[in-house]
Order: structure tokens, then sequence, then C-alpha cells
């Protein structure tokens, strides 16, 4: 085959140069750009011979609704929009170490368990390592092939060959090379034709592929964004590295809702399964605590309660200090700057320190009412009453606007024994066991604390 002509490819976004150079133009990154030459493709209406003629259809054919593939794992299968669809392809993100390959191997035991043929390739450990791991987890016996291979075209042949695979596992496409380009594993030129054709055997022979991918150090899916566009549902399996915890999320499911998540927790004989994961969050404070207050969340489909902590110090310094783990920054400021322009609450003098109780994340606007109640609890020396949780958007008036979920928010709240909630007094109100708070103006809070707003 000929040799195209070289392209310039910046690694971040994936735009084209024509020569060399430090930065990149299209997205303004350093050091992205290398070298890629590609097998010379047929242009745009230079193929040879004409097209085929194609068979077009009406929408109204019946659809092949075919089975999804359980994975048998309820949190994984969830994720997923209720198991993977077969003839897609899934890719799971996420950073080293956190537990990528193990959740892949447990969820391939229990679909061979259901009778499904599973092969696992993998590019970074030798077949021993991969043993190995089993043998840890106590899957010593499931019947998974598995292979240590990185060259695609090789891989295709071997899954084509062999029985039909259901289920294929590679780890990690960033591994994976084929020789139609000449740029090194894990460029983006190469994660993109790997995947073109890994996804391509999947769509043909209706097998469900599991495309492992890495992370950069900003948080992207290394041969980015690209990448997402080619696979029909995108995973992330996040944590901290220091809890226990793990976070499987979907944010792309062309088969499901794209904000799910299933929650795990890594142990010494692999992951499992945390049914419940508001008890995970929760402090077990029998005594109401100062600066402490319980936020339903919502995470996709389903309530999660989190502890926000607050801690109001006087501070020394000229600049009092502002740090948040967890929670916006920018909205930190803005519920302090709406408490001190409308109740006084003089917060100026003071360091604020803010947390999300065990290393979670909150990015609802619904978390800015149990933010400002602990605040204002910490400030006052005051405790919020332990079994209350709240939720309510702040607007830059003092309003509290209603959020949306109310219904799955206090349930979740009933669930784990809570007894009131204080809720914003526009929404609309879903039955609840528990007793209501209504709320309307930022001053409503202060009830809480039996004070009076100052202005
Ligand atoms: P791994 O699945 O190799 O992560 P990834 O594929 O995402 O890089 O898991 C790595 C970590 O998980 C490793 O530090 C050890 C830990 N681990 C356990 O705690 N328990 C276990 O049963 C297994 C298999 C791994
Ligand atoms: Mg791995």
């Amino acid at each position: 085959m000929a040799r195209g002509h070289q392209n310039f490819v910046c690694q971040a976004c994936g735009a084209l140069t024509k020569k060399w150079q430090g930065k990149c133009d299209a997205c303004g990154e350093w050091n992205t750009i290398l070298e890629e030459v590609a097998l010379e493709a047929p242009g745009f209406g230079q193929g040879a011979g004409k097209g085929k003629a194609v068979k077009l259809s009406s929408l109204s054919g019946p659809a092949d609704r075919s089975e999804r593939f359980m994975t048998g794992i309820a949190e994984f299968d969830r994720t997923l929009g209720g198991g993977a669809v077969p003839g897609t392809a899934i890719l799971v993100g996420g950073d080293p170490g956190i537990g990528k390959s193990t959740l892949l191997l447990q969820a391939l035991a229990r679909m061979s368990e259901s009778g499904l043929k599973c092969v696992y390739i993998t590019g970074e450990e030798s077949v021993d390592q991969i043993r190995l791991r089993a043998s840890r987890l106590g899957l010593q016996d499931a019947d998974i092939k598995v292979a240590s291979e990185t060259r695609v075209k090789d891989i295709l042949a071997t899954l084509t060959s062999a029985e039909r695979p259901d289920v294929v596992v590679i780890d990690s496409i960033q591994t994976m090379y084929s020789e139609a380009v000449d740029s090194s594993p894990g460029s983006l030129t190469q994660v993109r034709l790997s995947s073109q054709n890994l996804i391509h055997f999947a769509k043909k022979t209706g097998a469900a592929i599991f495309l492992i991918g890495h992370v950069t150090k900003s948080g992207q899916l290394a041969g980015p964004k690209t990448m997402e566009h080619m696979v029909d549902t995108v995973l992330y399996f996040e944590g901290e590295k220091t809890y226990q915890y793990r976070i499987l999320r979907t944010t792309k499911n062309r088969f499901g809702s794209n904000d799910e998540i299933g929650v795990f927790e890594m142990t010494g004989t692999g992951l499992i399964e945390v049914k419940n994961p508001s008890s995970l969050f929760l402090s077990d404070h029998k005594d109401p605590t100062e600066g402490l207050a319980v936020f339903p969340s919502i995470e996709g489909t389903r309530a999660l309660l989190v502890e926000i902590e607050a801690l109001v110090v006087g501070s020394p310094a000229a600049m009092p200090r502002r740090a948040v783990v967890g929670w916006d920054s920018g909205r930190l400021a803005m519920v302090l700057a709406v408490l001190d322009a409308r109740l006084g609450l003089g917060f100026g003098a003071s360091d604020v320190y803010l947390n999300i109780a065990g290393g979670m994340k909150v990015v609802e606007p619904a978390g800015d009412v149990p933010v400002a109640a602990a605040l204002i609890s910490s400030l006052t020396k005051r405790p919020l009453p332990a079994d209350m949780v709240m939720l309510g958007e702040i607007s830059l008036s003092g309003d509290i606007r209603p959020a949306a979920h109310l219904k799955a928010r206090l349930k979740e709240a009933e669930k784990l024994g809570f007894g009131r909630a204080l809720v914003p007094k526009a929404a609309k109100l879903p039955k609840t066991t528990l007793n209501l708070i209504k709320v309307e103006k930022v001053g409503d809070l202060l009830d809480l604390f039996d004070i009076k707003a100052t202005s």
C-alpha cells in the first residue's frame, strides 16, 4: 500500500497541522503535536469503481431488540441501562489502579456463569498476572478465555477464528496498535484506528465489547473526546484512592439514562456492591453537631444522603481563607455573599472551611440550603437537629428555589430514619411520613437557630 503523507496531529484535540510546532493553534496546549504517517486512504469520491447501492428501510419495521447481556452485578447493570447491549462498544475509563481490570474480570466471570462466551484480552499484563488476580478474587474456575496481545489484527483474527465470543474485554485500548498507521500505541491515531476496528467487529458479530481506557492527568480519557463519540456507552470508574468506595458513573449511553451511578467497595477479595450507599457517607453522630447538615443529593436516578460540614473560625489574616473540598468554591462565595447581604451575618472576618464528608462531590445547586445552614450553624455554634435533611437552591435575592426529584430524596431520608425535612415552599410536595418544614427565603433558615436577621 502506498504511504500517505506526513501529518502532525495534536494528541489533545486531534487537530492536524502541516508542520511540527510547539503549541497547538486549535486548543492552545503545548508539546502535544506528534508526527503520524497514515497509509493513503482513498479520498472522497476517488475510491476505485462505483459505490454499491444500499437497501433503504422504513422506520416502522420491526427492530431487532435482542436480549441484553446481564453482568449479574446489579450496580454495574444499572449503569449500563439494564445490561450490555449486544453489538455495542462500552468504554470504561478511570485512573490507573482504581480497579477497572478487577471490575471487568468479575463481570466477565458472572457473565460466563450465565452461559455467555467471554474473552479477556490484555495488553498490559501477562496471562499469569491475570491468573493471579483471578485466584485472588476466587474466580480461577470461571470459564473465561484469556490472551495477552496488543496487535489488533491478531486479536481480530483470534476472535473470528475461535468460537464466536459474546463478550470481549480489551484491557486497555491505549496498548493496542495497528500497523496501518506508523505511530506508537497510545497515540491519538492508533487509539482511534484500533477502536474503530474493534467496534466494527462488535457491530458485525453482535458481541458486546468493553474497552478499558486510561484517563489523563487532567481527568479526560486519553485519546480524548474522539473515542467518546465512537462508542455507544461511556462509563467512568472513579473514587479517592484513600477511600474504599468506588463509583461507576455513566456519562454517555445510547441505550439508557446517562447519569446513573453504581457504588462499589474495594476489599481484599475484589469489588463488592454497595446496595445502600447513603449509609457509607453518613457518620453516626447521634447527638446534634455544630456545622453539620445532611443533604439528600441525586446521582443519576438515585438519591444519596451526604453530610456537609462547615467550620467558621475567626481569622487573624487580612484576607481570610476559604477552603472547599467536594463543592464549588464559586458557589460557596455566592452563598456567603447572600448570607452577608440578606441576613447581615458577618462571615467577612472569618476563615471558612467547607467539606463534603467521605470524599463525595456535590454539584447540585440544591445543596445551597444545607451549605448555608451548616455555615450559620458553625458561625452561631448552634447545632442543627440531627434528624433533619434539607435542600433547596438559593438565588441572589435570597429566595429559596425548588429542586427536582423531591420524592426520591425524601424517600431516601425516610429509609434512613430521618424524621424531618426542610424543603422549598414552592415545591410540589410528595406524600411522605417526614415532618416537612417549608422555607421561602434564606432568612427562614434562622428560625432553626432561634436568631433574628440584622438587616
Ligand atoms: P486494578 O483492577 O488492577 O486497577 P486498574 O485496572 O484500574 O489499573 O486494581 C488495582 C488496585 O486494586 C490495586 O492497587 C490492588 C487493589 N485490589 C484490591 O484491593 N483487592 C483486590 O481483590 C484486587 C484484585 C485489587
Ligand atoms: Mg488494569
